[in-house]
């Protein structure tokens, strides 16, 4: 049911669907011959201006027109939507020639690379590492370790007590008595772990903090023994021009006792900031173990000896990166924490 003005407009449409290259060309084709003011909407509205006799002919003609203007539409659209669906994919597809995106990374706190760094150091000479446990009694923390009650040595230490005869260590060496409580002789331990003290943070104070203690018992065992690993320990530590000094201190539980320091790695001993001019840096207390620590867990004090040590390693983290303030270690602010990656 042809008719010669719907077949040019019908055969306008078919060129321009045929020349649509994306479903916006195809809407924009449906809006000019099917919109409100399309083509074939106003020819169709309009029929009621025709010759009477004109009017089923061209009206016939023109819905016909429409419907296979409407299919077609279809059919394209659906080839262009699923074209572009297609080409939407292939812009969001892994392009191998890209530089890769670096995952963010996380890395080990600088408390736990120094932990790591003394426990390798100390278990290439042997030691094997031991733990203890957090909440101690009186007797392992002080009485074994030859504190006893009342004795003014125990005002070194602030002690934050869980009951009368509980309490959280306040050092690591009450480890010590456990260890030794669980073998015989040799001895070669290394202990890790944290500590409490009753202290308000600050600078150089925290209420926990981590230690690791040293004990080495056997027969002949000297302060020899005691400097030589010590030496190499710092050798390691800080670098191999490390030298250390051992100054007379008092520590209940061993007889004598020493202070050791290593020579400051900044200044080489001619005095700066982080040794504060004195050339030195502390670094741990240690000393032969008191006979009376070792009579009291059964050792004969005139058939073995030993030594011990005990060092922070929050101090010696602060020396060996610089760090002046202990409460960095502790706020976990990952502008900080990032520069040990
Ligand atoms: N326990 C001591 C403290 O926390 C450190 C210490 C000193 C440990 C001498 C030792 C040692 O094993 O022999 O201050």
């Amino acid at each position: 049911m042809a008719h010669p003005r719907v077949d040019a407009i019908l055969r306008e449409a078919r060129d321009a669907v045929a020349a649509a290259k994306s479903s916006a060309d195809l809407e924009q084709v449906r809006v000019r011959f099917l919109g409100r003011q399309g083509v074939l909407t106003q020819l169709l509205r309009s029929l009621g201006g025709l010759a009477p006799e004109e009017r089923p002919a061209v009206g016939a003609a023109a819905n016909e027109a429409k419907r296979e203007l409407e299919g077609l539409l279809e059919a394209r659209l659906a080839g262009a939507l699923e074209a572009e669906r297609r080409a939407e994919r292939a812009r969001g597809r892994l392009d191998l020639t890209l530089p890769g995106r670096r995952p963010p990374r996380g890395a080990l706190h600088p408390l736990t690379r120094v932990h790591d760094e003394i426990i390798a150091i100390f278990a290439g000479l042997g030691f094997s590492v031991v733990e203890g446990p957090e909440i101690e009694t009186d007797y392992y923390n002080f009485e074994a370790l030859n504190i006893p009650r009342d004795h003014p040595a125990r005002d070194m230490q602030d002690t934050l007590y869980l009951s009368e005869s509980t309490l959280l260590r306040t050092h690591t060496s009450p480890v010590q008595i456990r260890a030794m409580q669980a073998q015989r002789p040799p001895v070669r331990i290394i202990v890790p772990g944290k500590v409490y003290r009753r202290d308000v943070a600050d600078m150089s104070h925290s209420p926990m903090f981590h230690q690791v203690e040293g004990l080495a018992v056997d027969r002949n065992i000297t302060m020899g023994d005691l400097k030589g690993t010590l030496e190499l320990f710092a050798r390691e530590m800080f670098g191999r021009g490390s030298r250390i000094r051992f100054r007379p201190s008092f520590f209940p539980f061993t007889e004598p006792s020493a202070e050791v320091d290593v020579l400051c790695f900044v200044c080489r001993g001619d005095g700066c900031r982080l040794c504060k001019q004195g050339g030195w840096l502390e670094i741990l207390g240690s000393g032969m173990v008191h006979p009376n620590v070792l009579k009291n867990v059964g050792y004969d004090p005139e058939e073995v000896t030993g030594w011990a040590f005990g060092m922070g390693i929050e101090r010696i983290a602060m020396l060996k990166y610089g760090i002046d303030d202990l409460r960095l270690f502790f706020e976990n602010d990952v502008r900080f924490l990032r520069q040990f990656a």
